[in-house]
């Protein structure tokens, strides 16, 4: 889209909780064992929020530092979009509890459902708010509580997911600026919508009404989610190098969403971008839903990897199903 403005990446943060749950400890709860953990998925351990922390308390966290970053203040900032599927509550927003946190009342506030995608749509609709001149600031969120929603007796979903929170500070970019986000594109095919659900608690199924607590928690079809993984991450990056024209040898990094190490490996295959040029980093934080990208790309950036200047591809997948990617430079 063509605007009056760019935007630019001012600041990033992230926060991951300090309790730790490893492969290991899984091996106490159901039938599984580091190994087979480590190579089908790479995941050796996640972050787990303590019982009185909620997802707009993390969020405040990585929020904190993505500001202290861009060097700007709460008060500095125009909107707040939270990317989300385990909010504080149902009802208002964890974006309205965050605004508040922070003490930056009386800006628009909100969260939004893409799943796994919800970082990169949400940097996408602040880009358009920004292009558009509309505001100048957007702090935008990846945030997930998840474990809350798995169920730790099911060694398929459990194994997978974590909790953390990532933020960056997106600005309005000088005129002369070259690193700005160059591209974002968004999809979803609700028609692959039962892949990977959390039915309890919604208009169809209220929790109290559901006998099948399973219902209650995160439920896929592994197999499934894969291979559409791969096939959506890949269309993805091939949508954003030919808008954009370039190649992968011009890109310095990839940052995928990180669900499997196997799904990253199967798109950076498809093409050649070699797995030293693609962030890995859910070792550490197992999937942490909208959260991963941000997370792992403060990660990078703070060990020295990712650094300003250098073109970054950033894609997705998740519930929906949903994927994009953004291309930008930092
Ligand atoms: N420990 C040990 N064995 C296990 C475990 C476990 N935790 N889980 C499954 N197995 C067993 C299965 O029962 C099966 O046994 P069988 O051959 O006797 O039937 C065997 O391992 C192989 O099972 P598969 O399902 O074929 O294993 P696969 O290699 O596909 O790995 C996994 C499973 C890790 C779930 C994989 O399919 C995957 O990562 N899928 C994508 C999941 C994902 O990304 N989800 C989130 C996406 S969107 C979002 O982020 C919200």
């Amino acid at each position: 889209m063509v605007g009056l403005y760019r935007s630019r990446v001012a600041g990033v943060g992230s926060y991951l909780p300090e309790k730790i749950l490893s492969n290991k400890d899984l091996e106490q709860m159901v039938d599984t064992n580091d190994q087979w953990i480590v190579e089908r998925t790479g995941i050796e351990r996640r972050h787990i929020a303590a019982p009185d922390q909620a997802t707009s308390d993390l969020c405040l966290l990585a929020s904190q530092k993505a500001l202290e970053d861009a060097k700007l203040t709460p008060s500095d900032i125009d909107l707040i979009i939270v990317g989300t599927v385990s909010g504080d509550r149902q009802m208002p927003s964890t974006a309205c509890y965050l605004q508040h946190k922070l003490g930056c009342s009386n800006i628009m506030a909100f969260d939004l459902n893409a799943a796994c995608s919800g970082f990169i749509y949400s940097i996408s609709i602040a880009d358009q708010f920004i292009r558009t001149g509309v505001y100048k600031n957007i702090l935008v969120v990846g945030a997930e509580v998840l474990h809350r929603y798995i169920n730790y007796k099911d060694r398929e979903t459990c194994i997978l997911f974590g909790d953390g929170a990532g933020a960056w500070v997106v600005s309005r970019a000088e005129s002369t600026d070259k690193n700005v986000i160059a591209s974002s594109h968004m999809h979803a095919d609700g028609g692959l919508s039962e892949l990977l659900t959390l039915q309890g608690n919604g208009s169809l199924l209220s929790t109290s009404e559901t006998p099948d607590e399973n219902k209650n928690f995160v439920q896929m079809k592994g197999r499934e989610i894969f291979k559409n993984a791969v096939r959506t991450m890949a269309a993805c990056c091939k949508e954003a190098m030919e808008h954009n024209q370039v190649n992968p040898d011009q890109i310095d990094w990839v940052v995928p969403h990180q669900a499997n190490k196997r799904i990253i490996e199967a798109v950076a295959d498809q093409f050649k971008f070699p797995m030293d040029r693609m962030v890995v980093y859910l070792n550490e934080t197992g999937n942490t839903s909208a959260a991963t990208i941000p997370i792992a790309f403060d990660w990078a950036v703070k060990n020295g990897k990712i650094q300003r200047g250098q073109q970054i591809l950033l894609t997705a997948f998740g519930a929906g199903l949903t994927s994009g990617s953004v291309l930008l430079r930092y």
